[in-house]
């Protein structure tokens, strides 16, 4: 894997979205793997600065969102699909249709599956990750087999608690208790893994992620068998390194 310590956060985004628009200009028909958290919005808003400074095109580009909670569709602030739209969709020329986010109301297995046919005929060409603090990749919680596909996930009381914090006004009753996610093999399938990670909180993670054994019970260790992965950490996250990078 390769692991870059930026300076900052600010720094490791700019150096993440050059990564990203430089995919888009090679290949305007690039398929992204997209993620949502609060890792990734700087990402995104560099994105959004370049699209409109140097008009760098996604007309043809096709993105796959990782994740959506059970019981928010597209009409709830707090879903998944609606923060892509406020953060990056918005703000560039995708086309909506060209958009896929996991549908977490419904016939939750029928909806499963028709996101895991999209996938094998849509291969993302660099998927984007945050980690979760205990591990998690997308919402593959510890204990998520390395076969899994997109499936229907009991959220950890810890990831409920984060996400509580973070996205739902520290109110743990109004996160939902489950989630649809793509699975470990869907993320493996991926060319390209990009992964970022910022602040104190995910040193842990990060550690067992590039320094640990590869196990289910921190699922993003399973990215060591994956041949083409860039980690970007701020000093923070990369706290407990014991290697040099
Ligand atoms: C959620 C998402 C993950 C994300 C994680 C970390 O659980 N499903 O994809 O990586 O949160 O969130 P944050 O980036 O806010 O720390």
């Amino acid at each position: 894997m390769k692991v870059i310590v930026a300076e900052n956060r600010e720094i490791a985004s700019q150096e993440g979205a050059k990564i990203i628009i430089d995919q888009v200009k090679n290949n305007p028909e690039t398929i992204l793997g997209l993620a949502t958290g609060t890792t990734p919005i700087d990402l995104y808003n560099n994105m959004v600065k370049d699209h409109k400074e140097n008009g760098t095109d996604y007309s043809k580009v096709k993105s796959y969102n990782l994740d959506e909670y059970v019981g928010l569709d597209g009409t709830h602030p707090q879903s998944y699909y609606c923060f892509m739209f406020e953060h990056l969709f918005n703000h560039i020329n995708i086309n909506p249709e060209n958009v896929h986010v996991p549908v977490g109301k419904g016939d939750l297995q029928a909806a499963c599956n028709a996101y895991n046919d999209a996938l094998k005929q849509n291969q993302v060409d660099i998927q984007l990750l945050g980690i979760g603090s205990n591990g998690h990749i997308g919402f593959n919680e510890p204990g998520t087999p390395a076969d899994s596909v997109t499936h229907v996930v009991d959220l950890k009381e810890s990831t409920i608690k984060d996400n509580a914090r973070l996205f739902f006004n520290g109110d743990e009753d109004a996160v939902p208790k489950q989630a649809v996610s793509m699975g470990i093999a869907n993320i493996m399938n991926a060319k390209k893994v990009l992964l970022l990670a910022f602040g104190e909180g995910k040193a842990k993670a990060v550690k067992g992620m590039l320094e640990g054994e590869v196990t289910p019970e921190l699922p993003a260790s399973i990215l060591q068998n994956h041949p083409d992965v860039t980690v970007i950490v701020d000093k923070a996250a990369a706290s407990l390194l014991e290697k040099q990078y």
